[in-house]
């Protein structure tokens, strides 16, 4: 059965992955897509993403352009990393300046549409109800504000897969940005609080998962893309660059999102109570998952219900596989 999805995207290299990935996959038909700020503002976000279409040849696929400030106070500055002891922004750094690996892409043709993505999600949810399944592979600034205009449309939504956190299941389940957090939820914590806190069912596709060894990008993916077309060269330049910025470790995060819309085997996957912590400093953005023993909770008067189901294994051979061969069978 076709799963309709909608996938809300901060277009930088792994999202217009992601996107590739989901255009190629019969499981999937892509309703639309939504774009949030994150990897960069939105209106690049939204440019790349209907270049990103344009080349795939799927522009008839509407984009809503959403929200450029996150609920939670910007920390855009606090995103800078050292590099060769200069000071760079983060998203630039490992996306380019573009977004897009710096690869030359024609100004797009088509417009997204008039309406607001969060007015978007919540029309799309409500007229279809029960049969969307919401990828997010992006900071939850959009969502999050969509549950809290129209908290019943959490309930409608047949599944939400966000690519976000670090749930400490796995030795690779670290922060990104500080040493707990992951950088779609530090983005916009509270919009992150406001969609655990929904009633949104919700699998998290975090870093416990997506910066497993077994599934870094290496220079012999590239062997996949050697015929020469425009998609190939494309994808292989997204790759080369991102394993190049990607200091040795490419992690292809949202396309690992994607691919649980597509083959729920490829994951083990576990419920859990998470909470966020949406201030702080080297915690700010941490996903906290519930791990004590139930008396121990009780005792304090809270309760220890789960909220989520967190991805705390992968098949790495099963995704690369699939992936691989999804988007050279594009080129
Ligand atoms: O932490 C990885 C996530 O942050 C990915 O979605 C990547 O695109 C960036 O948005
Ligand atoms: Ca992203």
């Amino acid at each position: 059965m076709t799963k309709k999805v909608i996938i809300d995207v901060d277009t930088g290299i792994d999202d217009a992955l992601g996107i590739l990935l989901a255009l190629n996959s019969p499981e999937l038909d892509v309703v639309c897509i939504t774009t949030v700020s994150g990897n960069l503002g939105v209106e690049e976000v939204t440019r790349n993403t209907l270049q990103v279409l344009e080349l795939a040849n799927s522009e008839k696929i509407p984009v809503a352009k959403g929200m450029n400030s996150p609920l939670s106070p910007d920390k855009k500055e606090e995103e800078i990393i050292i590099v060769n002891g200069k000071k760079v922004n983060g998203g630039e750094y490992f996306h380019g300046k573009n977004g897009l690996g710096d690869y030359k892409l024609p100004q797009p043709k088509t417009r997204p549409v008039k309406d607001h993505a969060v007015d978007f999600l919540i029309d799309k949810i409500r007229s279809n109800p029960h049969e969307i399944t919401l990828i997010t592979t992006a900071p939850l600034t959009n969502v999050g504000k969509a549950v809290m205009e129209d908290p019943k449309i959490a309930r409608l939504v047949d599944e939400h897969i966000m690519m976000g956190g670090a749930y400490g299941l796995t030795p690779y389940g670290y922060g990104n940005v500080t040493p707990v957090s992951e950088f779609n939820v530090w983005a916009d914590p509270i919009a992150a609080n406001k969609v655990f806190s929904s009633k949104l069912s919700t699998i998290a596709v975090g870093l416990d998962v997506t910066q497993d060894p077994s599934v870094a990008l290496t220079e012999d993916c590239l062997d996949h893309f050697t015929q020469e077309t425009e998609l190939n060269a494309f994808i292989s330049s997204l790759i080369s660059f991102h394993i190049k910025r990607g200091q040795g470790a490419a992690y292809p995060h949202d396309p690992i999102a994607v691919s649980a819309a597509i083959d729920r085997e490829i994951f083990e996957i576990k419920d859990f109570l998470v909470k966020i912590e949406t201030e702080g400093t080297i915690a700010r953005g941490q996903t906290v998952v519930e791990k004590r023993p139930e008396a121990f909770v009780t005792m304090r008067g809270e309760v220890k219900t789960p909220n989520a189901r967190i991805c705390c294994g992968i098949d790495g051979g099963k995704f690369m596989n699939l992936f691989l061969n999804r988007l050279s069978k594009m080129g």
